[in-house]
Parts: structure tokens; C-alpha cells; sequence
């Protein structure tokens, strides 16, 4: 069934798991994780992203997850819209029947410049009432995302800020997030504490202090009624771009943020944690083994297959690792 996100997170901070957010673009993202979570008896977000409205169309993303709904009824799924970039954009997303949204005031319309405090709270407050009135959810953001180590965002045409972050900007306020709760109402909040999207987050391989955790206790005993969201979650596994590099791929040494820091993460309030690199770094690998393998195939069921399976190990290893797995 449908839910909304503070029904679902509110049940995960109930019973202190987290539960991932996988970025859909297509049929066999959205076919993976629903098969991850009917095996590990897990609850499910799904979000789409405006590039994701851009390559697949709203209402085929709409219908696509409508029909996860159909085929897979004893899980409860959250429609989510991954960072809107206005009140208008998460109207629209409601009237298509997104049980929730995201609100992101902190960065301006263009998606790329870092917005003044007041302009964040004014976006995110309207959001809220207009999403409230009709039972939807609402996810704000507060402080910029970027990597600890490189200050860079991530995200070179998508959401992200341009330029290299200062240490303040990259580090949510522990004072600021109580009273940007206060003023806005949001159900959950999406925390800068050095996480960036896409795959290239650290340069070198990490130590076990890519996350500031301190962040997050702070944050999160200052608002404990606040579902925590950690951002550009992607693990990059080093396997995929192993596969990836030895048929015909070039991407450079590269690290994500370990699995083990997330799950310490989630002990301190983190709960809605957003995947999409790692999804697609599977389904890349498993197209150029194929393809590499298998010169004289030209039936795409055969490698998207391969994809389905590459991204749904990926899934339920995540479902278990969050403690998300038997909460269905
Ligand atoms: O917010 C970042 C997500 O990875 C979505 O990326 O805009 O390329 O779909 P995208
Ligand atoms: P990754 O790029 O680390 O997968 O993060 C995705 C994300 O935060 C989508 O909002
Ligand atoms: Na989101
Ligand atoms: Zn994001």
C-alpha cells in the first residue's frame, strides 16, 4: 500500500532502523528493489528526481510505481520526490499523488546556488502547509551537501552547489536545524554532515570518519522528533568498479561512504538513507560484463535481466544492513 513518509519513519524511529531511499528511473530499478524488499520482508521509498521526471516522464514514474503498489500489496511504499527546487515543483508532484515530498531551500531555484537562511525557512514553510492540507510528507534541507574531504557537492548536472564549501557550510547547525524545525513543521530533515553526491566522494579509501557522527548526536538530540536524511549515501562498491573498468569501463579510483558508518548513523537518528550511485555503478557493471562476454547478443532483456539481479543484491544487503529487513 501507499504511505506517507512520516508514517513509515515513524515506525523506523519507533524501532530504531533505518530505511534506504532508492533513487527510479526506469522499469528494472523499481522491479529490484521491490523484489529486495518482498525477500528481506522490508518497507520501501521510492523517490524520483527532476532528472528522473526528465528521462522517464512524471506519469511513467507515477504508473511505475503504481504498479510496484499492485504486484507487491503487502508492502507499504512511499511515493517520494527527490529534491524539489520549489513550492511549485512539490505542487505538482502532489497532484500527481506523491505521498511525499521534497522540499531543498538550500539551494536556490537554479538547484546549484546556496540560499540564504530565510529563503529556506519561507520555501519549506509553504511546502509544508500546502503538503500537510492534503496528508502529504515533507523532507527540508538544511546546510550544504558536500564531501568532508574535498568540500566539493558532487553533482556536476544535477542538484549541487557550485564551487568549493567552507567547513561551516558543510556541517549542518545543531541550533539552526531546532529552529528550522520550529519554523517550518517538516517531517523529516535532510542533514549536511560530509556526505556529497554522486561517485566521487573521497579520493582516498576511507578511515572510518567520512561522517561527522558527533553531527549528527547533536543534531538529533536538539530535535528527536525529526526524522534525520543523509544524502549521497552511495557506497561506490569497489567490486562494481572493478567489473566495471576490467570490460571496457575508465573511471578513476574513487571511495563512498562504508556501511558501517550509515548503520552508526542510524543509532543516532538517522533514518531515510538516499541511494542512487551505487544502483547505477551495478547496473553499468553488469551491462559491460555481459556485452563484453557476449558480443553476438542483441536482445536487451538479456543484460537488463542482469541488471535487475546486480542491483537487487545491492538492495538487500542495504535492507539488511539498516535493520530495515523484517519491518514490512
Ligand atoms: O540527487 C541526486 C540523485 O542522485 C539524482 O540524480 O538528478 O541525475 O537523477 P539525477
Ligand atoms: P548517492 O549519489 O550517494 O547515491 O546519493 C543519492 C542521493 O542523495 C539522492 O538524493
Ligand atoms: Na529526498
Ligand atoms: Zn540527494
Amino acid at each position: 500500500a501507499l504511505v506517507s513518509m512520516r508514517q513509515l519513519l515513524d515506525h523506523a524511529a519507533e524501532h530504531g532502523y533505518g530505511v534506504p531511499a532508492f533513487n527510479v528511473n526506469n522499469l528494472e530499478q523499481v522491479r529490484a528493489i521491490m523484489e529486495a524488499a518482498d525477500a528481506t520482508d522490508s518497507p520501501v521509498i521510492l523517490q524520483a528526481s527532476a532528472g528522473a521526471r526528465k528521462y522517464a516522464g512524471a506519469p511513467f514514474l507515477r504508473h511505475l510505481i503504481l504498479a510496484a503498489v499492485e504486484e507487491f500489496p503487502h508492502i507499504p511504499v512511499v511515493m517520494h520526490q527527490d529534491h524539489g527546487t520549489s513550492p511549485a515543483v512539490c505542487q505538482r508532484s502532489i497532484q500527481l499523488g506523491f505521498s511525499s515530498v521534497m522540499m531543498d531551500g538550500s539551494l536556490g531555484e537554479d538547484g546549484k546556488t546556496p540560499a540564504d537562511y530565510d529563503y529556506n525557512v519561507d520555501v519549506t514553510r509553504r511546502t509544508v502547509e500546502m503538503a500537510h492540507a492534503c496528508g502529504v510528507s515533507v523532507e527540508g534541507e538544511l546546510g550544504c551537501l558536500g564531501s568532508l574531504e574535498t568540500g566539493m557537492a558532487g553533482e556536476e548536472d544535477g542538484i549541487g552547489a557550485e564551487g568549493k564549501l567552507s567547513h561551516d557550510q558543510l556541517l549542518t547547525d545543531p541550533e539552526e536545524a531546532a529552529d528550522f524545525v520550529k519554523a517550518t513543521g517538516v517531517d523529516a530533515l535532510a542533514i549536511a554532515i560530509g556526505t556529497s553526491h554522486g561517485a566521487y566522494k573521497f579520493t582516498r579509501p576511507p578511515t572510518g570518519d567520512t561522517l561527522s557522527i558527533q553531527r549528527i548526536k547533536e543534531i538529533h538530540e536538539r530535535i528527536p522528533d525529526t526524522h534525520l536524511v543523509m544524502h549521497g549515501s552511495s557506497s561506490v562498491p569497489q567490486e562494481w568498479l572493478e567489473v566495471i573498468n576490467a570490460n571496457g569501463g575508465a573511471i578513476p579510483e574513487t571511495y563512498g561512504v562504508p556501511v558501517e558508518e550509515i548503520v552508526e548513523g542510524i543509532k543516532h537518528g538517522v533514518r531515510k538513507v538516499n541511494i542512487d550511485t551505487d544502483l547505477r555503478l551495478a547496473s553499468t557493471g553488469a551491462v559491460r560484463r555481459f556485452l563484453a562476454e557476449n558480443p553476438a547478443e542483441f536482445d536487451p532483456r538479456k543484460f537488463l535481466k542482469l541488471t535487475v539481479s546486480a542491483m537487487k543484491d545491492i538492495c538487500i544487503a542495504r535492507y539488511e544492513a539498516f535493520g530495515t529487513a523484517g519491518n514490512a
